[in-house]
């Protein structure tokens, strides 16, 4: 019998130190916070959480250092039933570090660390059989050469390819060419290329440089999809937001996730997107996902 095929997110693994204070500080400001948590984190990881919820076995490639730390998040990965074959250990490199400040209302600001998530490789992608994969999503917390041979491996093997550019950056035209759905927030977006003035004229210059379709989350104001047919707005669902942070990993994880089950239906798979990210910026810490049944019940008052 043929094997149903998996969806893959290739990515970064984080340990996240969060701080909760009134105001994000200044440049050069010493502020006195509040609470310390440390979560599960790294948009790779986020992303692959969110879309195992909705999918189950959904497959995780990404560098993990040497220590123990890194143990001790794989173990918690396959804990949660992600298929986590595909990690690399790198002794000798630290598991990266995210040192984040979570402020009222759930605004944030986040310094990363990268560590084992930059020994990730460009042979590294070209070794991982893309063709068990319906789906592979991907972000910028690898070297932007590894991204690179992920997102062309990926496509030569016929995988629905989506890609988050964040940390926001240029992006050459030989990487755009290669994603299907590009998801960037609406910081991000104007980062991509030289000159971006817009939203709209971002996305029109993207398209044009070969991505298939585009989502800019909004955070408190939904969404708006743009494909060569037009532009699309999708309303929020609105909460309490306590922690914002990993938020957008959740929509696009389960945005993938929601393709694959939806067949493709991307309008169901913006909505169901938006509902898992909805609930996950009600709970602190990154991977604080809802139940693919909980998204459901979100999904009713949406
Ligand atoms: O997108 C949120 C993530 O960014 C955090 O989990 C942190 O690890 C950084 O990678």
């Amino acid at each position: 019998m043929k094997k149903e095929k998996k969806i893959l997110v290739v990515g970064s693994m984080n340990v996240d130190m969060v701080v909760k204070t009134s105001r994000i500080p200044r440049v050069g400001e010493t502020l006195l916070g509040g609470v310390f948590n440390q979560y599960e984190g790294g948009k790779g990881a986020n992303q692959a959480v969110a879309a195992n919820a909705i999918f189950p076995g959904t497959a995780f490639c990404a560098g993990v250092g040497g220590d123990t730390i890194g143990a001790e998040y794989l173990k918690y990965l396959r804990g949660r039933g992600l298929d986590v074959s595909l990690v690399r250990s790198f002794k000798g490199a630290h598991t990266g570090v995210a040192l984040i400040t979570v402020a009222k209302e759930g605004k944030n600001s986040i310094t990363v660390a990268p560590g084992a998530n930059m020994l990730l490789s460009p042979a590294d992608m070209r070794k991982i059989d893309f063709s068990k994969f319906s789906h592979a999503a991907f972000q910028l917390e690898n070297s932007l050469e590894t991204v690179e041979a992920g997102l062309e491996q990926a496509k030569l093997a016929s995988c629905v390819t989506i890609l988050t550019p964040a940390p926001g950056r240029l992006l050459p035209n030989s990487v755009l060419k290669n994603v299907d759905y590009l998801v960037p927030n609406e910081i991000e977006i104007l980062q991509l290329k030289r000159g971006y003035a817009s939203i709209d004229s971002a996305a029109a210059g993207l398209l044009k440089s070969g991505v298939g379709n585009i989502i800019v989350t909004l955070g408190e104001r939904g969404c708006v999809y743009f494909n060569g047919e037009g532009k699309t707005s999708f309303k929020p669902c609105s909460v309490r937001a306590v922690d914002t942070v990993g938020a957008g990993d959740c929509f696009t994880g389960s945005f993938m996730a929601g393709l694959r089950i939806y067949g493709g239906d991307v309008g169901k798979a913006i909505k169901l997107a938006t509902a898992a990210a909805a609930i996950k910026v009600t709970k602190a810490g990154a991977q604080s996902v809802g139940t693919f049944a909980e998204v459901k019940r979100m999904l009713k008052k949406f």
